[in-house]
């Protein structure tokens, strides 16, 4: 069912609770490396604060302090960023519950207030519906823009849609308009690329995504598991045992549904995994080498695939790409579709910072900000965070 969005809303004069996912890595001197995910929410502040609201009273976890007050997980590095890049004063507060809060929201100058990290309380994890009424109690609406939480039933994601009108900012709406597009009513042909490391991560995803497709092109380090289950010799390359059964019944399950899985022809392999070390292209890996990236026949391949699609879904590189000497096969692959008129979507975590790696960050139609939220959006999954809101 269709779930209310910020256009929806009435937000004169109102004081709007906005969840976001300012988890943002951050250095040892606790500068952030990373501010794409609080730019990405500026479009939903910067609406709600045209729109007359009286306050904006942004929440949001940072790290894993487990219920503790963990100095290193403060939001106050992201009040000051966001300072900067929404161009207005934001005023950090020391906790994000009680009177106290609620007394300086409501005393407050400026418009924009941040609270303390959620996680510093047990509560918010365990989604205690107290804390969430506590929540909110701050303000007459919520509006949820943290697509990289929506996986977890969290006070400040599912626990506080139980007292507040709640919609979904334009962020969280772009992520739905995508990734749930591509997952429900994909554009044909609907191609799809997974890599990573582990056949593992990615079996509810193939499992979800196989029917709906045209094609599976595989690559990293998961389509060693695959090239051996289908009786390759595959050196020392990563391997997962435990998976070879499950890889064999993948190939057979394609194979029945008429789906092409497309598996690396050729590889970069090396001796052992070290930017320096001496590397050779081969088509059959001969014992003791590992591959480290897909080589270039692979790569014509997989272009040439690619080249009819209409929607292309990205999950996982296709080699080592944060070593520059392994990252062609992934760069080749990102330039190609960077020249389609496909939709493509970027699954977030490694192919996002991939992507930003090689400034292709432009060029392509969706880059998720979540990482764990859009595995599981693409593996069918229904998302606590995004089925909580108010339905329209
Ligand atoms: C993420 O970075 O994937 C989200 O912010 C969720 O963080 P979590 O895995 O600690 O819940």
């Amino acid at each position: 069912m269709a779930k209310l969005t910020l256009k929806d809303l009435d937000l004169k004069n109102k004081t709007v609770l906005v969840r976001a996912d300012f988890n943002v890595p951050q250095d040892a001197e606790l500068k952030i490396t990373d501010d794409t995910r609080i730019r990405s929410t500026l479009p939903t502040l910067k609406y709600i604060l045209e729109q007359g609201a009286k306050k904006l009273v942004l929440i949001s976890h940072l790290g894993r302090p487990d219920g503790k007050v963990v100095a290193k997980y403060s939001l106050k590095p992201v009040g000051a960023r966001l300072k900067e890049l929404l161009g207005e004063e934001v005023l950090c507060l020391n906790d994000c519950i009680g009177d106290d809060i609620k007394q300086e929201i409501d005393q407050a100058k400026g418009k924009v207030i941040l609270l303390e990290n959620l996680r510093y309380h047990a509560e918010e994890e365990a989604n205690d519906a107290g804390f969430a009424k506590k929540l909110a109690s701050l303000a007459d609406i919520f509006v949820n823009d943290a697509f990289g939480t929506a996986h977890r039933a969290h006070a400040s994601t599912e626990g506080v849609t139980h007292f507040l009108k709640s919609a979904a900012g334009f962020l969280l709406e772009k992520e739905i308009q995508y990734i749930g597009g591509a997952v429900s009513n994909p554009d044909k042909p609907f191609m799809v690329i997974l890599g990573g490391a582990k056949v593992s991560d990615k079996i509810g995803m193939i499992e979800n995504l196989l029917p709906k497709c045209d094609a599976v092109i595989i690559g990293g380090g998961m389509a060693y598991t695959f090239l051996k289950a289908g009786g390759q010799e595959i050196g020392n390359s990563k391997l997962e045992k435990d998976k070879l059964d499950l890889a064999k019944s993948i190939l057979k399950q394609a194979r029945s549904l008429n789906k092409e899985i497309l598996l690396p022809v050729d590889h970069l392999v090396v001796d052992k995994v070290d930017p320096d070390a001496k590397s050779e292209i081969v088509e059959q890996i001969p014992a003791g080498k590992i591959a480290v990236d897909i080589g270039p026949k692979t790569v014509k391949l997989y272009q040439d695939k690619l080249k009819s699609a209409k929607t292309i879904v990205w999950n996982g590189p296709l080699g080592i790409f944060e070593m520059d000497a392994f990252s062609k096969g992934t760069l080749e692959v990102a330039k190609f579709i960077a020249t389609l008129e496909a939709v493509s979507i970027i699954g977030g975590g490694d192919t996002a910072a991939a992507i930003a790696k090689f400034k292709l960050e432009g060029k392509m139609s969706h880059i998720s900000t979540g990482g764990g939220a859009s595995l599981e959006f693409l593996e069918g999954k229904t998302l606590p965070g995004i089925a909580a809101l108010t339905d329209k």
